[in-house]
């Protein structure tokens, strides 16, 4: 049985960091930020003692309430994050202890701004073999814990957020992910999107810290060429792969890193401006949060209906790209 998505919840911090806010911090302005971005403010978790684990014990305890479900049903919980609260234990694990949920077993996967998908394409195996009846999905980035906030090239990037979903087997066949093309390129993406420090390679010293190692670096251009091409080209082929036309796509629901690749993934589709979701310009880009933030976004909006086709697809650092195909339950 394929695995269905059956309840979605996000969470954002109530802080705002605007591009006018940006200004007065560096060398940049709003017209810029706008017109090569489309963001014009993005969240931050400003609490030092609140890390990603917060922002995913936000989404799990709604998703619970929302699903009608207990914690202790809950068969697995994967968070996809490249901002843990720590090296280890993970940050599911974290989340396991606050929702509770004693029978699960938990783990994080890494994937960068595609760890959503990977996520949930990992989860969605545990459901089709038949090993668990209730995943958890968690996609959530403290992004501005590894912002370097005087590099203007990034710091106008990234925002705070997550959101989630619980993967139970469909009801009905045909429903559900129906297909999933994940890719990495390593090669070409190790060096373009990257932070140096605080790993086994470069790990913490006064130096790293004197090198600003602990921040993210992107070089944006090389990183812009490859997710334009990738993100259209894994979005087209999910279409064909599946006789999906203009037509019937119901929603292509895009990672979030920039106006301009979402709208060319859209303009490769064919598809008009209002069958895709952008919500870029109040968040910015929250890495692991995007997709699902957009899921629950359209959820609460009353935008998913029965047999609604939804192309997800992403792509970020390793390089990591992917695509899937969800008939919505
Ligand atoms: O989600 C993970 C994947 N990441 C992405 O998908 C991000 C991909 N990259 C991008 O979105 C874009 O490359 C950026 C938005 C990061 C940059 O846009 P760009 O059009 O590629 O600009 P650029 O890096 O080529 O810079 C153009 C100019 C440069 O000046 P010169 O060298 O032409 O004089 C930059 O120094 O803009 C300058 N610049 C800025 N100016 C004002 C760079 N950042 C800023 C800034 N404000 N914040």
């Amino acid at each position: 049985m394929n695995a269905a998505i059956t309840a979605t919840a996000k969470y954002l911090p109530d802080g705002i960091l605007s591009n006018l806010d940006l200004e007065r911090m560096l060398d940049t302005n709003d017209e810029w930020i706008r017109t090569r971005t489309g963001i014009s403010e993005r969240r931050i978790l400003r609490d030092p003692e609140k890390a990603t684990s917060y922002i995913c014990g936000e989404v799990a305890r709604q998703l619970l309430e929302k699903r009608g479900m207990t914690a202790d049903e809950l068969d697995l919980i994967i968070v996809a994050t490249m901002t843990p609260d720590m090296l280890f234990p993970s940050t599911a694990c974290l989340v396991q202890d606050i929702i509770g949920a004693r029978n699960a077993w938990a783990f994080d996967l890494n994937a960068a701004c595609s760890g959503f998908l990977f996520a949930l394409n990992t989860a969605s195996r545990f459901i089709e073999s038949g090993a668990h009846k209730k995943v958890m999905v968690i996609g959530a980035d403290k992004m501005s814990s590894v912002i370097d906030y005087t590099d203007r090239s990034t710091a106008i990037l990234f925002g705070d957020g997550g959101g989630g979903v619980i993967l139970e087997p469909a009801a009905e066949e045909g429903y559900g992910i129906l297909d999933a093309r994940m890719y990495s390129d390593g090669t070409n993406g190790k060096d373009h999107l990257l932070m140096k420090g605080g790993g086994s390679r470069h790990p913490a010293t006064h130096k790293t810290v004197d090198e600003r190692l602990h921040y993210i670096y992107q070089d944006g251009r090389m990183v812009f060429k490859s997710a334009v091409t990738s993100m259209a080209n894994v979005a087209v082929e999910i279409m064909e792969r599946n006789g999906l036309t203009a037509e019937n796509v119901s929603w292509l629901v895009p990672h979030q890193a920039n106006q301009r690749i979402i709208s060319a993934t859209a303009e490769r589709m064919g598809i008009s401006s209002e069958k895709f979701i952008s919500n870029v310009g109040r968040y910015g880009n929250t890495t692991a949060g995007t997709i699902p933030i957009c899921l629950a976004e359209l959820d609460e909006e009353n935008k998913l209906h029965p047999g609604s086709n939804l192309v997800l697809c992403s792509f970020g650092a390793g390089y990591t790209w992917g695509g899937m195909y969800v008939k919505w339950q």
